[in-house]
């Protein structure tokens, strides 16, 4: 079995059934499998993870650094998602086991996009544009959905309070998953071309127009469903996401603060309490307008994105992490005037604000 390679502790693990108290353990060998760096299949098929033919990384860390978000300037925790591309899929792979090409190679172009306040001043605003690279250096502009990975602290607790509740709200950048288990099975096919039972397929995100992709070497073994990870390793992945406690606030709540942020109507999508969690978030999908699109000709799906969390907002920003789904916010004030489409008028409540109540909601968001 391919997890026989991995440490002791991870098989002693998976061996043990489930009882009360090993939920430590599951969150350890889980923690080692979130940092783990996963090697290629090779010919041989053994001693091998699977990983590939095509993928964007080895390790979830390498994404997720510390189980946080990605980062714009080295280009960590970014991808060009698709609505299933002929050619790449699901997402543009960048990386590829030996005897493979990657997709291609992801770059992006700055566009400016200055904003107006109504006292006067500027803020400069600028949009991503996404530059993918092909192997014969042809490029294509603007085509796909950037994403920059989230910050996966607290989401278990998220979970359970959603389920607790009987709410509506989700996982992933546009809300589309009712479980964690989900994302997590997503990103072993997309990002490490993994094979769970979930996403059996071992040739990963590789597409039919590329059929030496689809039968390169992996892992898939017999006896284990024919899917390169046993279902173990997914349930380990996800004690260790359920353990995480949330991000901590970096400072003192300011009342006042929360007063002006519930006065321009940020708490109708930011909800400051759920399930006994503050998570300043609903979970669910809202339209946010063209400008943010991931695709504008589909103004249902392409417009809409899960409410980001505001917890552990400070922090992110003292670690110069960016803002907004494709990381084109370098500050909170930034992300607020991309608002659109259902926050229009939290946003143009914001931009119509004396200076000085500007910085009240500002300094309050950097305590959060
Ligand atoms: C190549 C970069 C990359 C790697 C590697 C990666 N992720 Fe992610 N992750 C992302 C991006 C980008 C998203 C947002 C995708 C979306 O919803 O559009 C995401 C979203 C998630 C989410 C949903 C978070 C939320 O806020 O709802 C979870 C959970 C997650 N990843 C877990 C993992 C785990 C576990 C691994 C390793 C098996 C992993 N990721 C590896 C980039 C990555
Ligand atoms: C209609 C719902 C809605 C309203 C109202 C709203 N937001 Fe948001 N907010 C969102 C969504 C959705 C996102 C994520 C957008 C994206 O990823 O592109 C977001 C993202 C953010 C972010 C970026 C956080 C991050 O980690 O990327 C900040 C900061 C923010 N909102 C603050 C505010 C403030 C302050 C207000 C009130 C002036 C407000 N929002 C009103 C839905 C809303």
């Amino acid at each position: 079995m391919r997890w026989l390679a991995a440490p002791l502790l991870l098989a002693a693990a998976l061996l043990t059934p489930d009882p009360a108290g090993s939920r430590d353990l599951d969150a350890a060998v889980g923690k080692a499998l979130f940092r783990r760096i996963w090697t290629v299949a090779g010919a041989s098929n053994r001693q091998s993870d699977g990983l590939g033919p095509l993928f964007n990384a080895r390790a979830c860390t390498s994404c997720h650094e510390g189980a946080g978000g990605g980062r714009m300037a080295d280009g960590a925790g970014l991808v060009l998602r698709f609505d299933d591309d002929p050619a790449y899929g699901r997402q543009l792979q960048t990386a590829a086991a030996p005897g493979h090409e990657p997709e291609g190679r992801l770059e992006v172009r700055w566009q400016p996009a200055p904003r107006r306040l109504a006292d006067g001043s500027t803020v400069a605003l600028r949009r991503p544009v996404p530059q993918l690279v092909t192997l014969d250096a042809a490029v294509e502009s603007g085509r796909g959905s950037l994403r920059l990975a989230p910050g996966l602290a607290g989401l278990g607790l998220v979970e359970q309070a959603l389920a607790e509740a009987g709410e509506p709200g989700g996982f992933g950048l546009k809300a589309a998953h009712a479980s964690l288990a989900q994302p997590v099975t997503e990103a072993l096919l997309l990002d490490l071309g993994l094979s769970t039972t979930d996403h059996p397929e071992p040739w990963g995100d590789c597409t039919e127009a590329a059929p030496t992709c689809r039968q390169g070497p992996h892992g898939s073994g017999d006896g284990e469903g024919g899917v390169e990870l046993a279902p173990g390793i997914v349930q380990a992945l996800l004690a260790y996401l359920r353990f995480l406690p949330p991000p901590a606030p970096s400072g003192p709540l300011d009342p006042d603060g929360l007063h002006l942020f519930a006065s321009l109507g940020c708490n109708g999508c930011h909800r400051p309490e759920l399930g006994g969690l503050q998570p300043y978030s609903d979970f669910q999908a809202h339209d946010l307008g063209a400008g943010l699109a991931s695709d504008e000709r589909d103004a249902g799906l392409g417009r809409r994105w899960r409410t980001a969390p505001l917890w552990g907002l400070g922090r992110r920003l003292m670690e110069g992490r960016p803002l907004l789904h494709d990381g084109r916010a370098r500050d909170a004030e930034e992300a607020i005037l991309w608002h659109d489409g259902a926050a229009r008028t939290a946003s143009a409540g914001y931009a119509a604000l004396p200076e000085a109540e500007r910085a009240r909601l500002l300094a309050f968001l950097e305590r959060l």
